[in-house]
């Protein structure tokens, strides 16, 4: 449990649309590090190669390295699918799967990976999994309700609890709250903080307040122009991206001038 990712001069492509150019950074496991800069410099772009979503869409792709405890995600023999497992994604609106009850909601990425499963080993990780997401008090009594039927901040819960029921090592959050009111998304921000214990954890926000609640280290994606590619400014530990940054761009950035 828990990975670092090492990136490496990665590129990465819409057809011929270089959407993210030449970026490097390493990605501490046991951690949470925020990804921020304005819309469209390709924060969420960057995140989904960090699992292979990238190339989900047709004609997209990646050149580069990332490398996953010594491991590159973008080797020949890798799976993709396998891959997803390892580095589970939360996104913006809570996407529970409506039909499914929260038990099944739970336990729906790892029926995805075939996994065969006794009931009361369903009945467990569904607890185990649960409890970790900081949801299992406020379901235990319902747990064959439609995962719909929740609060939206629940609803994101159990989001989570479906990502961390596969076991993975890395969870990537694209603006996690960014749907939520304010309770649901302290709730979140403190479920982070509990989580990188295992975890570890790359978020994207464009909220600075919650980057620098939550975030060991960030960071800041910029994009001189339309068409032009984003780029990764600077990245460093949170305290000294939000009090002494080294670019000018970045102080600019957190201190609302733009973006
Ligand atoms: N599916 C797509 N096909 C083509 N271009 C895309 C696609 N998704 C995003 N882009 C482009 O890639 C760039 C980065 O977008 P995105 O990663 O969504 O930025 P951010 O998350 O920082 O707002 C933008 O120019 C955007 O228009
Ligand atoms: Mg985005």
């Amino acid at each position: 449990m828990s990975k670092r990712i090492e990136v490496n001069d990665l590129n990465v492509y819409y057809g011929d649309f270089l959407a993210v150019e030449d970026v490097s950074m390493t990605i501490e496991a046991r951690s949470v590090t925020a990804l921020i800069g304005p819309s469209g410099c390709g924060k969420s772009t960057f995140l989904r190669t960090l699992n292979r979503m990238h190339e989900v869409i047709p004609g997209a792709r990646v050149k580069g390295k990332a490398v996953m405890d010594g491991q590159n995600l973008y080797a020949a023999d890798v799976d993709p699918v396998e891959v997803r497992r390892q580095v589970g994604m939360v996104f913006q609106r809570p996407n529970p799967f409506p039909t499914m009850s929260i038990a099944e909601n739970v336990l729906a990425g790892v029926k995805l990976n075939n996994k065969r499963i006794s009931k009361s080993d369903a009945e467990d990780l569904v607890e185990q999994s649960l409890s970790k997401a900081n949801l299992w008090k406020e379901v235990k009594d319902r747990l064959a309700r439609p995962g719909s039927s929740l609060s939206g901040g629940q609803q994101q819960r159990l989001c989570i609890a479906r990502a961390i029921a596969v076991k993975p090592d890395v969870l990537l959050m694209d603006e996690p709250c960014s749907a939520l009111d304010p309770i649901s998304t302290l709730a979140i921000e403190d479920l982070m903080a509990e989580l990188k214990d295992d975890y570890t954890i790359v978020v994207v926000t464009h909220n600075m307040q919650q980057a620098a609640r939550v975030s060991d280290r960030t960071a800041f994606f910029n994009i001189a122009g339309t068409g032009k590619p984003g780029k990764l400014i600077e990245m460093d530990d949170t305290s000294t991206m939000f009090s002494s940054p080294s670019q000018q761009a970045t102080e600019d950035y957190i201190s609302g001038r733009f973006g």
